[in-house]
């Protein structure tokens, strides 16, 4: 794995994290918006859609990745904490009754199904081709989450949390971009079930902001520089894994969207 210089910022002491961990925390989001797949779908709405399809199995597999991780953390606040975010993934949400339909991987089929319902996405998508990229999108989830789940056995809260906040770092601004393109997407994208992508726009901003509230708690208590570390290398490993699953998905795409 390459890996790229870590300089610990120790004249920065005071601030809640150090200059080379707010790097890391801005390339988190940075890196992924700026992979060269989201330049093939902002110019091509037939790549706009693969993509979509290529990106599904990350997301059906998203909740089990959570219940690892809180299964896998000795922090009780940072369980606690991490609770909450899967209780939301699983579709519960305060004062209203759970349903299945607000599960986030339901909630991203649905959306699948109401674009494959467009003629946009039957001109462009036949069910050979479905079938297709249902098969690489797998695989696409099966390398991420094995990334991250090779993290989560080496049992270092502050490296797993850090890694996952990488993921919860790019979401809001990756779906924003989602719903910009399909605005523009033609008339019918107004019959979408956009749920899934309003939601996303909003709660992982609130997810962000909690984990980095956990890994400020975990730099400022016990050995500053061993958790500085921790959490440096958590966020660099993480950056890695999505960059990997956002490079994975590009190749994927049929040649003529790849060409752009
Ligand atoms: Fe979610």
């Amino acid at each position: 794995m390459s890996t790229l210089p870590i300089s610990i910022d120790r004249s920065d002491s005071e601030a809640e994290f150090s200059a080379t961990t707010r790097s890391l925390m801005t390339l988190r989001e940075q890196l992924i918006i700026d992979r060269p797949v989201n330049s093939c779908i902002r110019s091509d709405s037939v790549a706009l859609f693969e993509f979509f399809e290529l990106y599904a199995h990350f997301v059906y597999d998203f909740g089990g990745y959570v219940g690892a991780l809180f299964a896998s953390l000795s922090d009780l606040e940072a369980k606690k904490r991490i609770y909450d975010n899967l209780l939301e993934e699983m579709g519960f949400i305060s004062s209203q009754e759970v349903r299945w339909e607000l599960h986030h991987g339901e909630l991203y089929r649905r959306f699948l199904e109401s674009l494959r319902r467009t003629q946009a996405y039957r001109n462009a998508i036949d069910a050979c081709r479905a079938h297709e990229l249902d098969a690489q999108s797998r695989d696409i989830s099966r390398r991420f989450y094995e990334g991250h789940q090779h993290i989560l056995r080496a049992g270092n809260d502050a490296v797993t949390l850090a890694a996952f906040s990488s993921i919860e770092g790019w979401v809001s601004r990756e779906y924003a971009l989602w719903r910009e393109l399909l605005a523009h997407a033609g008339e019918e994208m107004r019959f979408l079930d956009m749920r899934t992508i309003d939601l996303h726009c909003e709660c992982d901003i609130e997810h962000c902001r909690v984990l980095d509230e956990i890994l400020a708690r975990f730099v400022a208590s016990g050995d500053t520089n061993a958790s500085i570390h921790a959490v440096n290398a958590g966020l660099l490993r993480g950056v890695q894994l999505s960059i990997g699953l956002f490079d994975d998905i590009g190749p994927a795409l049929r040649p003529t969207e790849r060409a752009s």
